[in-house]
């Protein structure tokens, strides 16, 4: 099969199509005929060998999480899923013709596989993080860069469970956030008064989703540093925020491939804006990634191409 590999690391240029051997289904888990991928900032933070603590890339790596296909092969131990179901979720290298899934669920029929696809990593990470917020909706969340791919999930899911939200973003997407359901403003400078003018109650949570120097801004708006989360600023614990993710173990909170399968048949979640390119122009979608304005997410289309 093909598959996207890189011999070492560098820029998105070291990305190429490769042939390789098709994955096998293990224990527990289903292999699919991939149908889309999408890619996330942490990909090409391993790409590019930031990721890495200084070690050096030991043999062709494969990239890319999250993934949409139809079922081809069950691997032991599974059940509640067949040969030609269709399903989303997580794999170790789900850029290639084949994958082998270690978390999923089924796709709602409403949901194309390029939808389903942007979807996994954003989810799980905007459910685990607001899991630790604190407070019960309807408690008012901040969230700093909430335009890309998990501010997306996260200000939907934020909703779903009944939280209100304000999210920040450049003007050019404030009409995107506000149609997702957040009340927008601008990110940088000057926030906590601008986040005065917008609401007279007290921000209960906030929640750094891009890691560019806003936790001491968050911790003053919110009044408490345990009541702010960063998905991105893994040092920060010193600080007294929350920390989620990171190089070490981390606790998934895949369950939420299902929640949102749910709330989807049942019309209170819709993905975010997706750009869909073929999968033979990964190394233009890793450029445009990494210039770190995505509106939503960015999707590879296999099938077909
Ligand atoms: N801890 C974890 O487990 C975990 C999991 C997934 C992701 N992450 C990390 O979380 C971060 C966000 O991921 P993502 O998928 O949402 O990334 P993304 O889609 O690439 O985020 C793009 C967004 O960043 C916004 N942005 C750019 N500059 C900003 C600034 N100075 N202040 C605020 N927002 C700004 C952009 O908004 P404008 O275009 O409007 O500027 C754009 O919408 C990445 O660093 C990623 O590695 C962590």
């Amino acid at each position: 099969m093909r598959a996207v590999r890189f011999d070492e690391y560098g820029g998105p240029e070291v990305l190429h199509l490769s042939e390789v051997e098709e994955p096998q289904a293990g224990p527990g888990q289903v292999r699919v005929r991939v149908e889309a991928f999408s890619i996330n900032p942490m990909e090409y933070k391993i790409r590019s060998g930031s990721w890495s603590g200084g070690r050096p890339l030991a043999a062709p790596s494969g990239t890319a999480r999250d993934v949409a296909g139809v079922i081809d092969q069950i691997g032991e131990g599974v059940s509640g899923f067949a040969v030609g179901d269709r399903v989303y979720g997580s794999a170790s290298d789900a850029a290639a013709e084949y994958a082998a899934l270690y978390s999923y669920a089924h796709i709602p029929d409403e949901l194309s596989f390029t939808d389903a696809a942007s979807l996994p990593m954003s989810i799980e990470t905007a459910a685990r993080t607001l899991d630790l917020v604190q407070t019960e909706p309807p408690a008012l969340l901040l969230m700093d860069g909430a335009a890309g791919g998990v501010g997306t999930a996260a200000i939907q899911i934020a909703l779903a469970r009944g939280y209100e939200v304000i999210g920040t973003a450049s003007e050019k997407n404030h009409t995107y956030l506000r149609g997702l359901g957040a009340v927008p403003t601008t990110y940088g400078a000057g926030l906590a008064e601008r986040v005065a003018t917008l609401t007279d109650r007290k921000i209960d949570a906030a929640i750094d989703l891009q890691g560019k120097g806003v936790l001491p801004t968050l911790i003053n708006i919110t009044g408490d540093p345990s009541h702010v989360i960063t998905i991105v600023e893994f040092d920060a614990g010193p600080l007294g925020v929350q920390v989620t993710g990171g190089r070490g173990d981390v606790e998934h909170a895949w369950y939420i491939l299902d929640e949102v399968a749910s709330l989807i048949r049942d019309g209170k979640f819709r993905p975010g804006e997706v750009t869909v390119l073929p999968w033979t122009e990964i190394v233009r979608a890793h450029e445009l990634l990494e210039n770190g304005h995505t509106r939503g997410k960015i999707v590879l289309q296999v099938a077909g191409n």
